[in-house]
């Protein structure tokens, strides 16, 4: 498994593996070479618990992770499955993954980190805390196996770059039908008049780029910007070539145009993931609609849009000097 062979064939091979070892590395680590083809992809297997591959990480070139906790229907037997709380699987977000990975390595001409797990919520949820999302030692062990990979990753990128954003790629099924971008504020926080921006994005999970900013002297304007004016990702998803809103088929909250989520609707503010990594990267929770996740068409204009603001914020506050690349 080493030696110049195309991501499609590692994709393909890490999903669809049944070789049997703890850990596995194919390609090789010379970074001289910025080509995907030298990618290291590892996976992680739990012998005992059927041979099963419990998490996949693809190791990146950029200060940007992308993660998927919900989106295998894998249910292997061996580990119980849960009674209680969300049990239902987020469709197709490995594949939004996969395709936003893709358009962020066309442009860069390298890839983001991503890791997936892929075990059933059923079974283990990894967006929750450990004893919350398993009913069972088997549960806790792979739940262990995720979160031990994602923080390395998230410690790797923190030291190789000094900052870095992941990207928690979810679907609901709300009936707005938009994308809600979680930053562990509540509804209400957003709907609120009496905090503005600038002290609201202090709270929120880009609160390390708010304040690298600052430092950095920009303008409070350009912090407070961050959350839904036109330094944020939800204009960068909705804005269209002309540097307008479009009124697309796209919707995304908050954004200037949906600057908070109606009172009396559902909104997802960011979970387990975003509490836990935001005080180390930027965490941005992800939450696409049903409508733009179950067909083609739908997931090419997510994947579009959400390819378009992760490379707006790649290029405006991470990577402004790509001597690191
Ligand atoms: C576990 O859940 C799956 C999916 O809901 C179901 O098909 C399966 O029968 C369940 N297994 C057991 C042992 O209950
Ligand atoms: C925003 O609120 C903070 C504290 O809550 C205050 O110091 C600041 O002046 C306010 N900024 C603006 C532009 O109103
Ligand atoms: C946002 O708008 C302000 C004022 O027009 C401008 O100075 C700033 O560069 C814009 N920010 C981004 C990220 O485009
Ligand atoms: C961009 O959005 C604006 C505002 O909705 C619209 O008037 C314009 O036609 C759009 N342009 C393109 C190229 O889609
Ligand atoms: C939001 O709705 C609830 C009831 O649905 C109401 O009690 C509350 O006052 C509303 N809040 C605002 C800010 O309108
Ligand atoms: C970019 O980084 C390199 C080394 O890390 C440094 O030598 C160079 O001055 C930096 N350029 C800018 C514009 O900050
Ligand atoms: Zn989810």
């Amino acid at each position: 498994m080493r030696g110049n062979r195309p991501i499609h064939f590692f994709l393909f091979f890490i999903f669809f593996s049944t070789i049997s070892c703890r850990k596995m590395t194919s390609g090789n680590n010379d970074n001289s070479n910025k080509n995907n083809n030298q990618t290291p992809i590892t996976s992680f297997f739990a012998e005992d618990i059927d041979k099963l591959q419990t998490v996949t990480l693809v190791e990146g070139h950029l200060p940007l992770i992308i993660t998927v906790p919900h989106g295998s229907l894998n249910l292997p037997d061996s580990i119980p499955n849960r009674t209680e709380g969300q049990l239902v699987a987020d469709a197709y977000t490995i594949s939004v993954a996969n395709q936003l990975s893709n358009q962020i390595q066309q442009h860069y001409k390298v890839i983001p980190y991503l890791v997936v797990f892929n075990v059933a919520r059923r079974k283990v949820d990894v967006n929750r805390p450990i004893n919350e999302g398993c009913e069972s030692p088997q549960g806790r062990r792979v739940w262990k196996d995720y979160h031990n990979t994602l923080q390395k990753t998230v410690d790797t990128v923190k030291k190789r770059y000094g900052h870095g954003l992941l990207l928690d790629i979810h679907g609901q099924a709300h009936k707005e039908g938009m994308v809600e971008l979680g930053y562990l504020l509540s509804g209400d926080a957003l709907r609120s008049v009496s905090t503005n921006d600038s002290a609201l994005v202090k709270q929120s999970s880009i609160q390390l780029l708010a304040s690298r900013l600052q430092k950095s002297g920009s303008t409070a304007t350009a912090a407070a910007s961050l959350l839904r004016g036109n330094g944020s990702f939800g204009h960068a998803m909705m804005v269209n070539s002309t540097g307008n809103e479009a009124s697309l088929s796209v919707q995304v909250v908050p954004s200037p145009s949906y600057p908070y989520p109606e009172n009396g609707t559902l909104y997802f503010r960011g979970g387990y993931t975003t509490k836990r990594y935001h005080t180390t990267l930027d965490v941005i929770q992800v939450e696409s609609p049903k409508s733009l996740r179950f067909s083609k068409e739908g997931r090419k204009l997510l994947c579009d849009n959400l390819a378009k603001a992760a490379i707006f914020m790649l290029d405006h506050y991470y990577l402004p000097n790509r001597s690191k690349l």
